[in-house]
This record gives structure tokens, C-alpha cells and sequence, in this order.
């Protein structure tokens, strides 16, 4: 980029005050060249504008703003069009709140299930949350608000999260923590790019140049401002020669004068500085004037409608939901009456209402719904006494009704930005109150609210029905009464595993970390991907979810579009008597390449929506990266010649329809080195035979036979060529091994 012509002339101190904020939330306006200043807040779920200049203080005083369904939810809704809307949305509400730049959507990798700030995360799968990231991006900046994607990168925990480091090998970076923020940056072109607080591999993300400069803007073509995460930096002028155009918040000037002297020491090229300060000045596009209000109404309706996408029906045994109107409800636990609908910290919206489910069901219940609290929110009461006595009188109702539906789930206090979780148990006395409900109600109905993965065992067989609502924004109680009568089918699928027990989860013995570390040992193997490799079945799987109507999957065709490409079609059918939608999930299998391969990957997904009876043909393109793996030592994306089995699923666990199809793959020609092993020299395509032929030419005729040669090659085949050539291998002449390594090496590069 070169010099943005507003700011050409400006002392290098002028230029430098654009690299930072000059309060909590907004960029200096440089008046001299007319340019206005840029306000960033959070995001990501709704727009948190602060009153006040309070910093972190004021972090509960905002103007109210529609809080939509979080990540959490949107993700279980596997619908970009759920995420392009609530985008949308936030936009619009940013231009009437004058806010420029809101801070999200945050597309981590939900790598541990105790992950404290999972809610405000999409999913386990990077295909998922990217393609869900990229639409919010797309919603938000269409209506002029410009969006950052956060937080990049690994910041998958919140233990330590402003020194820890996260190591990680760079297949499972490229592979598991990296392709969200690359689609999000390719397909949607963020204005902004909001780094991690913790160290990549030993160097912090806010100076970690292979990461914002590198990969993010050499290979990617990110072209926008990267933001520091709020106090991410640590040294202002490593971080500026690493990439990092705006620290925020402010400093007070601090970091643009270390900026400063730094030039002036001939430590830093002022080029650095020209360059961020045109970027940080390009912001300006989206400062225009505010508009003038937005629609509350409208958009709390559109939070209910969206919110009733995300939820997921994880079990519904004798056809117990929908519940006809009419039926005798009773309504058990204290998250009916007060919603838990957002996760704390950063991104807690000051929501314009919050619709009660309680109240909601009462609307469509055409009768009298009697409430019984159950249990205390946020741990035991003061005395047992008090959650026994609430629990009798939840019992006592649940008795007289035909169904009960008890809410259950996580406080405020049990998960937020800022520290992990412990366990995945919800409260001991929720769960006292479910099974004690389920063993006096004919029928029981559980409404789960959370923002990270609740524990289902203890309790899940007692009851008949389970509906996931995680966390659905203000709107959400509405939503879950029409879906638990109907008014809505449900059609969410879990972003994440359920497991059994936290210690399934493959992240489960580094997680998180000691000492200043956290080591990535399961590698690519995080999630379903890890527990389907080890055979470890979940309580629910990835992907799983149900509907008041059934859909039957058939005419899978895979036809291969190229070397590595293909394109899959499938017929999808609803065979019940109501509209619902369906997801289809296309993963794929492989044992091709020479690293190992997760049992499936997510490849691509659509929702279908379907009256009752209508059927649809949908086609699906695989494109090259479906099949590829990061080769560490081609330092690229390889896709290997072989077969691969094109898998359409219900769920990570269950394949419905599969057919394998073979690749060509990449004409990959091993390049060949004294330090490759005998068995990578004999069994090389190009110079194996030539190799074979000379040792046996200048053997005795009453040598080793053919089959003692191959127990010997089989002994000493991992042995480098190099040893072997001078300690036991006179009889391959040296002339011939370099010849050979300049032939492999020719031919790689004329590849
Ligand atoms: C969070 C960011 C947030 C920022 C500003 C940080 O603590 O990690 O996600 O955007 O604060 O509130």
C-alpha cells in the first residue's frame, strides 16, 4: 500500500497517532486532512455501545441494542443465512448508535468443551464457522458497519489468556485454528482483523509477523486494519513491524512514541508507519452519519425468528413435542420465569427486552400454566431447606400435569469471557429437580439454556424430550414456546460434541496447558474428529439434531469434477406432514497421503427447507481443499492420489449414503536428498529402479537372493542415505547418488 493520499505531508508524529485509540473506543480524527474519527465496540451478538468513557469499568452501562442469538446458537443453526441476517441487523443498529466498526463475529475453535467463552464461538469445526463468519461479515458490512474477526489467532481458551501460549504444529494450525479467519478474510473482507492476547508458538499474536503479515496479508490478501485485541500489546513497535496497525485502546500516546523514537532510531522503517496509518485512515468509509434510529420491534421479531432456527431438539421419545394446545402443562425451573439468553462479559448486550418463556408459553398454551421456580439460580440456596422445599413444590405440580417442562441450565456466574470452566455438570440441584419431576410427571419436557456444553448423563434417560435452546438472545423465550408448541419445528443441528464425560474430549489432557503453556497434543484430532478416530462414542454427536417431521436421503451421486475436485448430488425428501428443514452434511474419509487423517471431516453442508411430502435435488461442489491436507514439507495444501469415500450424514457418527471415489491428486515427485531414508530412495518412482539396478549389478552372483534383499532393505530402510552410502553401501557410487538427487530436484522444479 502506499502512502494514503490524505496523510501525505503530516509529521511522522501526526501519522503515528493513528495508530491507536485516542480513548476506549475510538481512533483519533486527524482534522488537518478533514479525517473524522472511527468508533469500534462490541459484538459480536448485538451492538454494546458504552455510555460513558469508563473502559472496562463501564462495561454494564451501554444503550440498549437488540441482543440476537449468540455464536453458540447460530452455529447450532448451520444456516449463513441465520448469520447474514443477525449481520444485517447489527449493522443497521450500529449506523443508528454511531458505531462504525463492531467487534466481531469471534470464529475460534471451540477446542475443549470447558472453553469459557465458548458462547461466543460458532462451532469444533472450522468449515462451520467459517462459512458462518463470512455471512454475519457480509450482513453487517452491507448496512455500512464494518466487522472484525476475532480473535485471531488460537485463542481458544480463556485461562491465561493474556500470556499464555498456545503451541501448536502448523498442519493443525492451517488445517483446524487458521481456515475460519481465511474464508471470513477471503470471502468477506473484514475492515478489520482483531488479533489474540496470547503468544502463537512462543510469540504473542499482536507481534507475531508470520501470522499478521505472512499468512494473513501475503497469502490471504487481507487488505484491511489489523486491531490489537483490547491491551494485546506488548511491545508497540514489535508489534507494528509484525503487522499490527491499531492498538487499542489507547494509551495515552505511550506506544506512538516508543513508534517514534523507534524511527528515529533507524530501528523501524517509516514506511511501517505510512502504511498502517493509511489503513487505520481508510477506516473512515464507514464513519458516515448515523441513521436515524432503528426498528426495535422489528428486529426483537427478527431475534425470535432467528432464535427458533438455532435451537436444536436433541431428543423427543413418544412423539411428546410438539405439545398439542390444550394439554395440561406445568412449568418447573427458574430460567422459565428469568432467561439466561447471553454470556457475560464483553459482549453483553443491554437488551431492549427479554421475552420470558414462561410467559410466552402462556400465550400458546390456551389455558392455565402453573410455574414452580425448582431449584435457586447460581448454586445451592442459602440453606438445603430452600432447594428441597422448591424442589417438593415443582414435584407437586409436575404430578397434576400431563407434561412438565422444566428449564434447566448454567448462571450467569458459572461461565464467561475471562475464566474456563471445571465441569460440564449442570448444578447438582437442577438435576435433583429433573429426575425427581421425571419420576411424578407422565411426561417430561427439559429446556436446556447454556452457553458451553451441559453434562446429559444422570438424568437423560429419565425424561422424554430434550430441547437445546443454548443461548437464544432477548427473544428466545419466545422462541422456545413455539417450537415446544409447534409454531416453529425445530431444525438446529449441535455445533459441538456432547460428550459422555469432558475427559473424552480430545483436548483433555492439555487443556489448559501449565506453566505458561498449552500444548495442542491431539493435533488436528480436536472434536468429532478426535472421538471418531478413537472410537469414543458421544452422548450426542456433531451434527445431531431432530424435527417434528422426518426426511429420507437417497440417489447420492459423487462425479469427479477434476483432478481434485468433485461434485455431489443427493436427493433429500420430507416424508412427514409438516414443513421443516433439513441439514445435509457431506463429509469426507480418506486414508490417502502420507499423514494421518481424521476418520471424517466436515466438507460441505446445506440447509434444506421442505414442505411436508416436496422433495429437492441438492448439488454440492468439493472443491480442493475438501480433499486436501497441509504437507509440512511441501509447506502447501496437498491433495494425494488415491481414494476417498464421500460420505453423506445424519451426524458425525452415522453415514447414511456413501460412495468412494478415486483422485488423481497432485503429481507430487519426492525430491530426493542424502538425508532421505534407503526405503524413500528404493521405492522412489524415478530413482528407485535405477538404484535397484546398479546394486544389483554390482553384486556376486551368489549374493543375498531377491527375497534376503527385501528383509534387508525392510531392516535398513529407514536408515538415511547418507550413512548407509559410507558405512555399508560402496556399491552405490556416489556419481550415481548425486546424479539422482539433481534429477528429482530438476524434475520438481520443471513440475
Ligand atoms: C475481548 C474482545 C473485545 C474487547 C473490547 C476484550 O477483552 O477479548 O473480544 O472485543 O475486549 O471489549
Amino acid at each position: 500500500m502506499t502512502d494514503h493520499p490524505d496523510l501525505q505531508g503530516l509529521p511522522l508524529e501526526r501519522k503515528a497517532a493513528l495508530l491507536s485509540g485516542q480513548d476506549f473506543w475510538s481512533t483519533p480524527p486527524v482534522e488537518e486532512v478533514g479525517l473524522p474519527s472511527v468508533v469500534l465496540t462490541d459484538g459480536p451478538h448485538g451492538v454494546r455501545r458504552q455510555e460513558g468513557d469508563l473502559g472496562t469499568l463501564g462495561i454494564t452501562r451501554n444503550l440498549p441494542a437488540t441482543c440476537f442469538p449468540p455464536a453458540v446458537a447460530v452455529g447450532n443453526s448451520w444456516d449463513p443465512s441465520v448469520a447474514e441476517r443477525t449481520g444485517a441487523a447489527i449493522g443497521r443498529e450500529a449506523r443508528a448508535l454511531g458505531v462504525h466498526v463492531v467487534l466481531g463475529p469471534g470464529v475460534n475453535i471451540k477446542r475443549s468443551p470447558l472453553g469459557g467463552r465458548n458462547f461466543e464461538y460458532y462451532s469444533e469445526d472450522p468449515l462451520l464457522s467459517g462459512v458462518l463468519g463470512a455471512a454475519h461479515v457480509r450482513g453487517q458490512q452491507a448496512q455500512g458497519a464494518g466487522a472484525s474477526v476475532k480473535h485471531f489467532a488460537a485463542n481458544n481458551q480463556e485461562t491465561e489468556r493474556m500470556r499464555i501460549s498456545a503451541e501448536v504444529d502448523e498442519r493443525t494450525l492451517r488445517e483446524i485454528y487458521l481456515p475460519a479467519f481465511e474464508r471470513v478474510v477471503t470471502e468477506a473482507a473484514p475492515a478489520t482483523v482483531m488479533c489474540a492476547y496470547n503468544k502463537v508458538n512462543g510469540v504473542y499474536a499482536s507481534q507475531n509477523r508470520w501470522l499478521l503479515t505472512e499468512v494473513l496479508r501475503e497469502q490471504w490478501g487481507f487488505a484491511g486494519v489489523v486491531v490489537s485485541d483490547w491491551g494485546a500489546v506488548d511491545d508497540r513497535a514489535a508489534a507494528l513491524a509484525a503487522g499490527l496497525d491499531l492498538q487499542m485502546p489507547g494509551d495515552s500516546g505511550a506506544g506512538n512514541r516508543r513508534v517514534v523514537e523507534a524511527v528515529r532510531a533507524g530501528e523501524l522503517d517509516p514506511a511501517l508507519v505510512d502504511t498502517s496509518a493509511a489503513r487505520v485512515a481508510a477506516l473512515a468509509r464507514y464513519a458516515g452519519e448515523p441513521a436515524d434510529g432503528f426498528d426495535a420491534d422489528a428486529h426483537h421479531a427478527l431475534a425470535r425468528e432467528l432464535a427458533a432456527q438455532c435451537a436444536v431438539l436433541l431428543r423427543n421419545e413418544r412423539g411428546t413435542l410438539p405439545l398439542a394446545p390444550g394439554t395440561r402443562v406445568a412449568v418447573v425451573g427458574e430460567f422459565a420465569r428469568t432467561p439466561r439468553f447471553q454470556g457475560g462479559g464483553s459482549s453483553n448486550v443491554n437488551a431492549t427486552r427479554v421475552e420470558a418463556a414462561l410467559d410466552a408459553v402462556r400465550a400458546l398454551a390456551g389455558g392455565d400454566v402453573p410455574f414452580a421456580a425448582g431449584f435457586p439460580v447460581d448454586g445451592p440456596g442459602p440453606e438445603d431447606r430452600d432447594a428441597a422445599a422448591l424442589r417438593d413444590e415443582a414435584v407437586a405440580l409436575a404430578r397434576a400435569a400431563e407434561v412438565a417442562v422444566v428449564f434447566v441450565g448454567l448462571g450467569d456466574a458459572e461461565e464467561s469471557e475471562g475464566f474456563d470452566r471445571t465441569t460440564i455438570d449442570l448444578p447438582a440441584p437442577q438435576v435433583e429437580v429433573v429426575r425427581a419431576v421425571a419420576a411424578a410427571a407422565p411426561r417430561t419436557v427439559v429446556v436446556l439454556s447454556h452457553g458451553g456444553v451441559v453434562s446429559l448423563e444422570g438424568w437423560h434417560d429419565d425424561v422424554d424430550a430434550v430441547l437445546d435452546g443454548a443461548l437464544l438472545g432477548q427473544a428466545g423465550g419466545g422462541a422456545l414456546a413455539d417450537l415446544l408448541y409447534g409454531v416453529a419445528n425445530p431444525s438446529g443441528r449441535l455445533a459441538e460434541t456432547v460428550p459422555v464425560r469432558p475427559a473424552d474430549s480430545p483436548s483433555s489432557l492439555s487443556f489448559p496447558g501449565e506453566q505458561g503453556r498449552v500444548v495442542y497434543g491431539e493435533g488436528v484430532l480436536v472434536g468429532y474428529r478426535g472421538l471418531l478416530t478413537q472410537g469414543r462414542p458421544a452422548r450426542y454427536p456433531f451434527g445431531h439434531g431432530l424435527s417434528y417431521t422426518t426426511f429420507a436421503t437417497s440417489d447420492l451421486r459423487v462425479e469427479v469434477t477434476g483432478d481434485d475436485t468433485a461434485s455431489v448430488s443427493v436427493t433429500v425428501a420430507n416424508t412427514g406432514d409438516r414443513a421443516g428443514a433439513h441439514v445435509v452434511q457431506v463429509y469426507v474419509s480418506t486414508a490417502a497421503g502420507p499423514v494421518r487423517r481424521p476418520l471424517r471431516e466436515l466438507r460441505a453442508f446445506t440447509k434444506v427447507a421442505l414442505g411436508p411430502g416436496e422433495s429437492r435435488q441438492v448439488t454440492l461442489d468439493l472443491g480442493r481443499r475438501a480433499f486436501a491436507y497441509w504437507d509440512v514439507v511441501e509447506s502447501g495444501w496437498v491433495v494425494a492420489p488415491g481414494e476417498y469415500a464421500v460420505q453423506v450424514c445424519a451426524d458425525a457418527e452415522t453415514v447414511l449414503l456413501e460412495q468412494t471415489v478415486a483422485l488423481a491428486g497432485d503429481d507430487l515427485v519426492p525430491v530426493l536428498t542424502m538425508d532421505s531414508s534407503v526405503a524413500e530412495w528404493f521405492t522412489h518412482p524415478a530413482a528407485g529402479p535405477a538404484l535397484a539396478e546398479a546394486l544389483t549389478a554390482s553384486l556376486p552372483a551368489d549374493a543375498a537372493s531377491p527375497g534376503d534383499q527385501a528383509m534387508v532393505l525392510q531392516m535398513i530402510g529407514s536408515m538415511p542415505m547418507r550413512r548407509f552410502a559410507t558405512d555399508f553401501g560402496a556399491a552405490l557410487p556416489a556419481d550415481l547418488l548425486d546424479r539422482l538427487v539433481a534429477e528429482t530436484a530438476a524434475a520438481r522444479t520443471a513440475h
